[in-house]
């Protein structure tokens, strides 16, 4: 898997270089007069000597980064509709961009072609019952959020702000308020997908076709062109209360604290949420990583004592405590519009590494803090990565059946990952991917199973369809099947590509 990686990039590399400039030669001019008549007024064909080009085709990590020729700035469905079949005719590639946040190897075989750009479906209409929003597929989290806090309503979103709506939603969305109510991705009524052909389809539960509703639930990227979703909404409680407390633990504290959090988890409520990282913060310790957890709670002026009392108990170097609402949660764990690690990141290159897991492994978190101290101590070029811990609620996750969505692995209860970060340097790409798969080996090893579990969104690209998709045959053989009838031709195929 792989050495295709480099392979591709390779002759990616070749093939921008080549191509661009026969595409530059026969097409570009042509796009503009041929494509931009058929497009509705509020569209725009970017040119790579265009200034807004850059901004246009900008990706908040450049590890195998689709290179694109031209972007078509859609605003509206049936835009997207038009550019996908004017595509298919001239036999271009084309490729969806909403938040401009993935990282997956296969975004390297996009070498030229389209960019369709999504971020101008950005509204949201709240249904008269308000029981459900529907929402354009290019939409920002954070610009969601915004929109229905006004009407005292949320979605269930990924925590992110600056990653789209959608994105997340097709392999899974976890998010804070999941213990309540499922996945994003478990929230779908329905939605408009322009299919590989460039046809519209209304896509729900029953029509047209149950098993293709079944598979953009976790297998999403594979099958169109998501132009707005219809979701569930729910009216925010408690104005929208959310307590949260912070912890910085040193080398010293790495195994009580995962023994501890191991026993938290049988009785993790429903509305709290546990995320962490491992980090290098040289103003708190100068020469070995720190570990920052927040635990977040809804409804509360404090996280309840009986989940605190534990985590002060073992011995952090800092906590702080503090109260909000829903709309600070992502600041508080730095996922929000302004951080300039998840989302101004400008020239960087991150690669992730993930592990669903049942529970920590308290020897194996000590292994992997250690080597990652290795791999990012002093002036290491991967000094800024980090090891995210996500412990995000599971009861509405596992109240829905495991076979109802492509989304594969319900039972598991963390997702841990080496976030490999470095300013770009193709050259650096490979160690990278040495050191986040050496981290990586010890959380498999140490998991209890000889499974890897690697949630699609955060995947690197490297897995196996089973490490992905779900080691259940019949999981893969329906998918295979969908993609032949949806896309046989393969145009989907840069993120997380279904084999057939
Ligand atoms: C900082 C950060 C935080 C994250 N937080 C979370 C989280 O809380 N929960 C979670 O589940 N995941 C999270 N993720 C993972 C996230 O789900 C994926 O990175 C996702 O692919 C990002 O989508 P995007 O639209 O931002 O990126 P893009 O690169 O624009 O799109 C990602 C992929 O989806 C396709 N796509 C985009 N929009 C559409 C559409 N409307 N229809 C069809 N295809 C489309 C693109 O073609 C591409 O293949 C996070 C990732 C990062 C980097
Ligand atoms: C950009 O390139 C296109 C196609 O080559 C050309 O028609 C256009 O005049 C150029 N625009 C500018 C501002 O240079
Ligand atoms: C460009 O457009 C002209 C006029 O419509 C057409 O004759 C020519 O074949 C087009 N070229 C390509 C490569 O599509
Ligand atoms: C490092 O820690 C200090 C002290 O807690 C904090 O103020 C600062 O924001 C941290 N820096 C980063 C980059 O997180
Ligand atoms: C929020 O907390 C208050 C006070 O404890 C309680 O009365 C209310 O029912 C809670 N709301 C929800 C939705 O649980
Ligand atoms: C990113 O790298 C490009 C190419 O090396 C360079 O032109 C640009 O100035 C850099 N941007 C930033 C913000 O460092
Ligand atoms: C990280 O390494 C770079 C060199 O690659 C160095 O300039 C920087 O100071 C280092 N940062 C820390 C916190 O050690
Ligand atoms: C890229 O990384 C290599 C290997 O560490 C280093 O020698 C080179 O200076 C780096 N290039 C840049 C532009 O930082
Ligand atoms: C925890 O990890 C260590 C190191 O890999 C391993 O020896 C041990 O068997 C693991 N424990 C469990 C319960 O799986």
């Amino acid at each position: 898997m792989w050495s295709s990686y480099w392979k591709a990039c390779i002759l990616g590399l070749l093939c921008t270089i080549l191509t661009r400039n026969l595409v530059a030669a026969i097409g570009l001019a042509n796009i503009t007069a041929e494509l931009e008549p058929r497009l509705s007024p509020g569209a725009r064909i970017i040119l790579p000597n265009n200034t807004d080009f850059e901004l246009a085709t900008y990706r908040w990590s450049t590890f195998a980064q689709p290179r694109f020729t031209v972007v078509v700035e859609v605003a509206t469905e049936r835009d997207v509709e038009e550019t996908v079949k004017y595509a298919n005719d001239q036999k271009l590639p084309f490729l969806a961009v909403s938040g401009a946040h993935a990282f997956t190897a296969s975004l390297a075989n996009f070498h030229y072609g389209i960019e369709i750009w999504l971020h101008r479906l950005d509204w949201t209409f709240v249904s008269e019952d308000g029981d459900t929003a529907t929402i354009g597929g290019g939409i920002l989290t954070g610009h969601l959020i915004e929109a229905l806090w006004r009407k005292a309503k949320y979605a269930v979103t990924g925590l992110c702000e600056c990653t789209s709506f959608v994105g997340p939603v097709l392999g899974a969305g976890h998010s804070v308020l999941q213990g309540k109510y499922g996945f994003a991705t478990d929230q779908l009524i329905s939605m408009h997908l322009v299919t590989a052909e460039g046809e519209i389809l209304d896509v729900s539960a029953s029509e047209p076709d149950p098993d293709l509703f079944w598979a953009i639930q976790g297998a999403g990227h594979n099958f169109g062109i998501v132009t707005s979703a219809t979701v569930k909404i729910y009216d925010i409680p408690d104005r929208g209360l959310w307590a949260h407390e912070d912890y910085t633990y040193g080398r010293e504290s790495v195994e009580s604290l995962f023994e501890t959090w191991n026993r938290f988890l049988p009785h993790q409520p429903p509305t709290v949420v546990l995320v962490g990282f491992i980090l290098r913060n040289a103003s708190i310790d100068a020469v070995n990583p720190v570990v920052q957890l927040s635990i977040m709670q809804e409804n509360v002026t404090y996280v309840d004592p009986s989940i605190t009392d534990a985590f002060r108990s073992i011995n952090p170097i800092s906590i702080r405590s503090g109260l909000g609402t829903y709309r600070d949660l992502a600041r508080w764990t730095r996922f929000d519009f302004n951080n300039p690690v998840y989302c101004t990141a400008r020239n960087w290159s991150a690669t992730h590494f993930p592990t669903g897991l049942l529970q920590w492994n308290a020897t194996a978190q000590r292994m992997a803090y250690d080597v990652f101290s290795r791999i990012t101590a002093k002036n290491s070029p991967f000094n800024t990565s980090e090891f995210l811990l996500e412990g995000f609620p599971m009861q509405g996750v596992q109240a829905v059946p495991e076979d109802s969505t492509a989304y594969p692995n319900r039972e598991d209860n963390i997702v841990a990952y080496p976030l490999i970060g470095y300013r770009t340097n193709a050259s650096l790409d490979h160690m990278a991917v040495e050191a986040g798969e050496a981290l990586r080996r010890i959380m498999v090893e140490s998991s209890g199973r000889e499974e890897l579990h690697a949630y699609v969104n955060y995947a690197l690209g490297d897995e196996s369809p089973e490490q992905v998709y779900g080691y259940e045959e019949w999981r893969l053989e329906k998918l295979k099947e969908l993609k032949k009838t949806y896309d046989p031709e393969r145009r989907f195929s840069y993120f997380e590509p279904i084999p057939i």
